[in-house]
């Protein structure tokens, strides 16, 4: 080949590939306003396929026109069954006079926590954690927030509890984000007990580390909820790090809590942190009562082995105070239970595996006959890997969901009432904590094993590098739910993708226009 010739066709060739990466770089910026209702592609999970608002899988790109696409979904989402609901109508039964009331107000402020430091960040009604809201099984909750001087705008969504779509506080998604100087009221029932917490979700990355969140904790019975409040045998305790430090509570190192010896005392943890931690109680009986605010069936005593918690998770621990007191242990941070100073211990190597733990029920009945049938209505796939590309026209290795990169991700749809096995793995090489919104999950299976203990319900799977789980759960509260990684980070960097139900739209609005940002 002449030499001339060779050079052209590597020019040429050099001027594919620049074009190439050039439009791959173009086509990842995302616009200055977008809807979840075109993100990506449709996904019916091998399911009746059904409407949908969105481009969806008839577009090959979503970069439209985008003004539009509000007014757009309006008409053509739902089944041909009449106009779709938009999730801000999703409210659920809310009327009448609340049970509990609350305002919270958020401010950006210097705080001193519980232990006495300062803490720049920002705080409700003037600390942080914020208020912790106790409610009753069936109560009403009002909660009246407002914004005093977030500049970026706020919201409040109640991680685990499945209030209705429209109460759910993602902005950009089931609301605006709340501006400086202005309010918003959330309205829900609280059907199920446990232990639950609430945190911003706009710049959520940002706004949890630096404080706005708080406990949530719904208890049974009216008796149990007095009880609570007398102090002593029930506490909630927010695990939080604020600059560096890991506190209880806003308290670092020892939280001391005042208990009897012989008493039982259940302590409700919480991890508001992005990454998972462990606990475990030396020289004391205990057990785990509860995951994600779901009580476990017939719970064994625990002994040298740490009980891991992934990040938004909860776990209800119970301990019989000895006489000499007693650590909850979280590495070096412990609460001290009761009169005396047991030392520290060293961590046992042993982690507690919640496929068999406790003993199984009658619960998930239904999903577990569909798993025994191999019937159910969809089957979804959320891998996690990682892979280079764009992200908002920045080059990297990112987080990717069967294989796409933000937005490009899938929207999971069913339809009301569908039984939905989802199955995640995660081949990133990081820890993945998955959370669904509005929905609770029961774990089918780990890595191909059927759990054989106590039903498994989660609204927070800590997924690992290398594992896989079989989650399954009734799509029973229709609206657009957010199904993301709970490393706050990680879903600002696209980690995130939504389960969409047939017939309901959302007229809100991500991005830098809309000011809404919910990650
Ligand atoms: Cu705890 Cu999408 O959030
Ligand atoms: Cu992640």
């Amino acid at each position: 080949m002449p030499r001339r010739l060779t050079a052209r066709i590597s020019t040429a060739l050099a001027v594919l590939v620049l074009v190439l990466v050039g439009w791959q770089w173009w086509a990842s910026l995302l616009p200055s306003s977008y809807t979840a209702m075109e993100m990506g592609y449709v996904d019916f999970g091998g399911g009746e396929r059904f409407d949908h608002a969105g481009p969806g899988e008839a577009a090959d790109h979503w970069h439209g026109d985008i003004a539009h696409t509000a007014a757009h979904s309006r008409t053509t989402a739902g089944a041909g069954s009449g106009d779709p609901v938009d999730v801000a109508d999703i409210v659920g039964e809310t009327t009448g006079r609340p049970d509990v009331s609350v305002g919270l107000t958020a401010t950006e402020q210097t705080t001193t926590l519980a232990d006495g430091t300062s803490y720049d960040g920002y705080a409700l009604n003037g600390s942080t954690p914020g208020p912790t809201i106790q409610a009753v099984v069936g109560d009403l909750v009002e909660v009246r927030f407002r914004n005093d001087d977030v500049t970026d705008g706020a919201t409040l969504h109640w991680h685990g509890v499945d209030v209705p779509n429209a109460a759910d506080g993602v902005a950009g998604v089931t609301q605006d984000a709340v501006a400086a100087g202005e309010e918003h009221t959330y309205r829900f029932v609280v059907d199920e007990p446990g232990s639950y917490w609430y945190h911003s979700h706009q710049v959520s990355h940002e706004q949890v580390e630096k404080g706005l969140f708080g406990g949530l904790v719904v208890h049974p019975t009216r008796r149990d909820l007095r009880d609570a409040s007398r102090g002593g045998d029930d506490l909630l305790a927010l695990v939080h790090t604020y600059d560096g430090e890991r506190t209880i509570n806003g308290v670092a190192d020892t939280l001391p809590v005042a208990a009897d010896a012989g008493e039982r005392v259940r302590v409700r943890l919480v991890n508001t942190n992005n990454t998972p931690m462990t606990f475990w109680v030396p020289g004391a009986r205990w057990r785990l009562l509860a995951t994600d605010g779901h009580d476990v069936y017939r719970p064994t005593p625990l002994e040298d082995v740490v009980v891991p918690v992934g990040a938004g998770g909860r776990a209800d621990v119970e301990v019989v105070v000895p006489s000499g007191g007693a650590r909850i242990q979280l590495g070096e941070t412990s609460i001290l239970l009761g009169d005396g100073d047991p030392p520290l211990e060293d961590q046992p190597e042993a982690s507690l595996d919640l496929t068999s733990y406790g003993a199984p029920s009658a619960e998930d009945e239904l999903l577990r006959e569909a798993a025994e049938a191999d019937s159910f209505d969809r089957d979804f796939t959320y891998d996690i890997g990682r892979r280079p590309g764009f992200l908002d026209g920045r080059p990297g290795i990112w987080w990717s969901v069967n294989g796409h990169l933000y937005p490009d991700v899938p929207m999971f749809m069913v339809q009301e009432g569908d039984l939905v096995r989802m199955t995640i793995s995660n081949h990133s090489g990081e820890d993945h904590p998955i959370h669904l919104h509005g929905h609770r999950v029961s774990v089918l299976s780990k890595d191909g094993e059927p759990i054989t203990g106590s039903s498994w319900q989660v609204d927070s799977l800590n997924v690992e590098h290398g594992e896989s789980y079989e989650v399954a759960f009734v799509a029973d509260n229709p609206g657009v739910w957010m199904v993301h990684c709970h490393n706050l980070p990680h879903a600002k960097d696209g980690m995130v993708a939504h389960l969409m139900y047939e017939g309901v739209t959302t007229s809100f609005a991500m991005g830098d226009d809309p000011g809404n940002h919910p990650e």
